[in-house]
């Protein structure tokens, strides 16, 4: 008994060495969590900010990360210092802890201080949801429908009544966008990361967000990411945002509605430029931007090795140019054994002119006859 009761003075809670335990740890946990911030703040989490909503999301974000280290840390300070300091030694297997109920001022303390975390940043969170859906105080805002498809996105504009559409998006720099947000099958997700906006494209209903760009893409432009798994091309639902001067973008628009205009009555496309198939094939440089067939196809004499549909080596070996034609218009006709239908998206037919689509034929013709 007498050895028991000895043991039990030593016990790092009773005395002064537990207060220099509880001063220990406070100590090495401000310093943790100092140390802790600074490098959630130094690290740089996301793509470039391409937009004013970027901005504000990205300043929420760090002060999460200042509000949330802390905790982290405080946590994990006390777990350690409590194995260091309550862990059994030997000879104390047969011992019991003091009898403890509990601290209700601790309690309290330790409720209080999250809840009111936890409210001001929900306050927070809900002040920046409003701010950036806010619409823009001049009123006329453009409008451009983002249309998902297994496995693509088009973007249809209404520019002073003249509509067209584009595989490819370009917006004009500084002018607040309101995306709709659409889906012709299954949930896609509308998300384009630099300007940290994401939203679902639900079937039968039409989402939205607001944008306003505020930095000028090089030619590269800003991945366009499908985020929401829809089926097997999902990996590759991507497309390319560029943001356009103001000038750059006028110019732009006169270039789809002059180009599409003569084309559509006349079906020959405007231009006499000839139209090469193989480089239509491979880097996909049509009117439209329309994604390259190669992307997705395998074809040795083009060299493409993409696997999300059938290789073209052998699945358009001796066929005619009829079937090449139906297969690219209309790529649900016919399906090659082993495909489910669906994978292609059913669009070329109005993403190429009718000048690209005859440049593909013959060069996939003369591909299959070889
Ligand atoms: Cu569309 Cu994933």
């Amino acid at each position: 008994m007498g050895e028991e009761s000895t043991r039990a003075e030593a016990d790092p809670l009773g005395g002064r060495g537990g207060r220099r335990s509880i001063g220990q740890m406070i100590v090495v946990g401000l310093i943790a969590s100092a140390v802790g911030i600074a490098i959630g703040l130094l690290i740089d989490w996301f793509p470039t900010v391409g937009s004013k909503q970027a901005h504000k999301i990205d300043t929420f974000w760090d002060v999460l990360i200042i509000c949330s280290v802390p905790v982290f840390v405080l946590v994990t300070t006390v777990v350690l210092f409590a194995a260091r300091d309550f862990r059994m030694r030997p000879g104390q297997e047969n011992l019991d802890g003091p009898p403890i109920h509990g601290n209700t001022k601790l309690e309290i303390v330790w409720t209080t201080i999250p809840a009111v975390m936890l409210v001001a940043l929900c306050a927070y969170a809900l002040i920046t949801l409003s701010d950036i859906e806010k619409a823009p105080a001049a009123g006329n805002e453009r409008q451009i429908t983002a249309t998902g498809q297994q496995f693509a996105w088009t973007f249809q504009y209404n520019e002073g009544g003249k509509k067209f559409s584009s595989t490819q998006l370009y917006v004009p720099i500084n002018e607040s966008v309101k995306f709709n947000v659409k889906t012709d099958d299954v949930l896609h997700d509308f998300w384009v990361p630099a300007w940290r906006m994401k939203i679902d494209a639900v079937p039968g209903i039409t989402t939205h967000y607001r944008v306003t760009p505020d930095k000028l893409t090089g030619p590269a432009g800003y991945p366009v990411v499908c985020a929401e798994l829809c089926g097997l091309g999902h990996a590759f639902m991507r497309s390319t945002a560029h943001v356009l001067s103001k000038a750059a973008y006028a110019a732009w628009v006169t270039k789809m509605t002059t180009a599409a205009a003569p084309a559509a009555p006349a079906g020959g496309g405007g231009q006499t430029a000839a139209v090469d198939g193989k480089t239509l094939f491979t880097k996909g440089e049509t009117s439209t931007g329309a994604t390259a067939c190669g992307g997705c196809h395998k074809l040795a004499d083009a060299g493409t090795v993409g696997g999300v549909g059938p290789d073209l080596t052998t699945a358009i070996k001796g066929k005619d140019a009829a079937f090449i034609k139906t297969s690219i218009l209309d790529p649900n006709a016919e399906i090659t054994p082993g495909f489910d239908k669906g994978i292609m998206p059913a669009n070329y037919g109005q993403l190429l002119s009718p000048a690209e689509v005859d440049a593909l034929v013959k060069y996939l013709q003369e591909v299959a006859a070889k």
